[in-house]
């Protein structure tokens, strides 16, 4: 019998999970023309209260995912905003139920991407299509426009991107929304995303720090400087919001907020993932991994506690030139910033490459340039590097990074010198400009690693002057032999 066009099959895409994030993109996605919403969670309340408190939206409550699938039209299309884990596979299990090939099921949470590329294959058997996609903003975003970051099968972006071009934030005129690539791309790049953000708000928070304790400036002060610095080639949310945090007073003791907040930054995993896959493919995220182990260290009170009393700089530290220091510092920012960058888009370019991929980084800065936590102005610079040089291999040696480097790196090095002389720990700094540094190094002591390595294993080397692989027979004449075999 055809489809007949019922009553209950009104809605052109589905919500399952109605937690904040999943009630506030349903409430965006129900907000834009052309959509009907229905709308599932495991609790029946929390339905009834999102559909009772906006009857504007229209939504199409579901008790059962039976219900909710039959309220669909065809190609069905749900977005499943549960918490990433074992809830995600068991909506998925539910959804195959109901849904037919065809269909399509999204994941918008913060899946790990090799579990969205096993739960694609597994899903892709029945013929109905996974699309894992990132979605960044948080929960001002969800409702207003997030930056989209979907992967999954061509034939599924067809149904989808329209639907989701018709939620994301827009940017000079264009949705923050692309097909990154097939099936866990997406997540992959929302991973990457994530420790970018990492790093980026160690940057900021490191600044703050060095300002506070080399000035003696207040937060409210230091906000005025992050407000100002909102106007540079620095302006971007995660500026601006550091200025609204380090404004905010605490109403119960009338303190500057920032200065009752226990120092343990907590985090739920992507920054750690981001580093962990790095590790993996061999690619050298140390801006990222520093932003991650800084929160590890921070949450470490029992080791912080026993080494509170360790001796540290025997002078006191302050600064001549207020002035002078916070442009230096913002400088540095600026420039551990673009290795940050840099390093996020390296490894996009690995993962492509390892999982075929075929991610298109001038799209994925531009899909940054506003929902996102790291949208800033800055994107659009990198957006452009792309397009003048889609072979780039290195984001920092872009004519306008590279420039920016040019300018910034004397403050750069000022700011880690005086840092580490003060006590202050700058780690987003410092590792930074050791990249950098290791990165344009003529020479790098690698050359001894191989030494130290054929000496104690005879793992062989290779040479500046002559091909082939090399053993040296280190207790003997100190005489080289060639080696047949590849080495280790
Ligand atoms: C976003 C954020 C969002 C989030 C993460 C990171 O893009 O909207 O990245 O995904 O804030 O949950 O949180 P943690 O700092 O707790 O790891």
């Amino acid at each position: 019998m055809p489809d007949q066009p019922t009553k209950e099959a009104a809605a052109n895409i589905g919500v399952v999970g109605l937690a904040v994030m999943g009630s506030n993109l349903a409430r965006n996605l129900a907000s834009r023309e052309g959509n009907t919403v229905a709308v599932y969670n495991r609790s029946y309340e929390r339905t009834d209260l999102l559909v009772s408190e906006h009857p504007e939206a229209g939504f199409i409550p579901a008790q059962s995912y039976e219900e909710f699938a039959a309220a669909l039209s065809k190609p069905r299309t749900a977005i499943i905003m549960v918490q990433a884990g074992r809830g995600t596979d068991a909506v998925i299990d539910e959804l195959s139920k109901v849904f037919e090939p065809g269909d399509i099921i999204v994941d918008g949470g913060n899946a790990l991407f090799t579990d969205t590329i096993r739960r694609e294959k597994a899903v892709r058997e029945t013929g109905i299509n996974f699309v894992g996609a990132g979605i960044s903003g948080g929960e001002e975003g969800a409702l207003n426009g997030p930056s989209i970051m979907p992967g999954g099968s061509a034939e599924a972006w067809q149904t989808l991107g329209p639907i989701l071009r018709s939620i994301a934030a827009i940017a000079e005129g264009e949705p923050c929304v692309t097909h990154v690539g097939t099936d866990g791309a997406g997540h992959f790049v929302k991973m990457i995303h994530n420790g970018i953000e990492y790093a980026d708000m160690l940057l900021i928070a490191v600044a703050y720090d060095l300002i506070g304790r080399g000035t003696g400036k207040s937060p409210a002060e230091i906000a005025d400087i992050f407000t100002a610095w909102n106007k540079t080639e620095l302006e971007s949310y995660l500026i601006e919001i550091t200025a609204e945090v380090l404004k905010q007073v605490d109403a119960k003791t009338g303190k500057p907020l920032v200065d009752v907040i226990l120092d343990q930054a907590g985090a739920k995993g992507t920054g750690a993932w981001t580093v962990q896959t790095a590790l993996d493919l061999g690619i050298p995220v140390s801006g990222i991994a520093e932003a991650v182990f800084a929160r590890s260290l921070s949450s470490k009170p029992k080791q912080r506690e026993a080494a509170a009393d360790l001796p540290g700089p025997s002078e006191s530290w302050t600064v001549d030139d207020p002035d002078t220091f916070i442009e230096d510092v913002r400088l540095a920012l600026y420039a551990s910033k673009i290795i940050a960058y840099s390093q996020g888009f390296d490894e996009i370019v690995a993962g492509a490459e390892e999982y075929s991929w075929d991610i298109k980084k001038g799209e994925i800065a531009k899909i940054w340039r506003a929902g996102c936590i790291i949208r800033a102005q800055f994107l659009n610079r990198i957006s452009d590097a792309y397009s003048d040089d889609p072979g780039l291999v290195a984001l920092l040696t872009a004519p306008y990074f590279r420039d920016a480097i040019a300018g910034a790196q004397e403050s750069w090095r000022r700011v880690v010198g005086t840092a580490a002389a003060a006590g202050i720990p700058s780690p987003a700094f410092s590792s930074s400009l050791s990249y950098y540094d290791g990165l344009r190094a003529d020479r790098l002591p690698a050359a001894l690693i191989q030494g130290q390595r054929d000496f104690f294993g005879a793992h062989t080397y290779k040479r500046v002057d002559q091909d082939g692989i090399f053993h040296t027979l280190w207790s003997g004449d100190r005489s080289e032999i060639e080696t047949a075999g590849s080495s280790h």
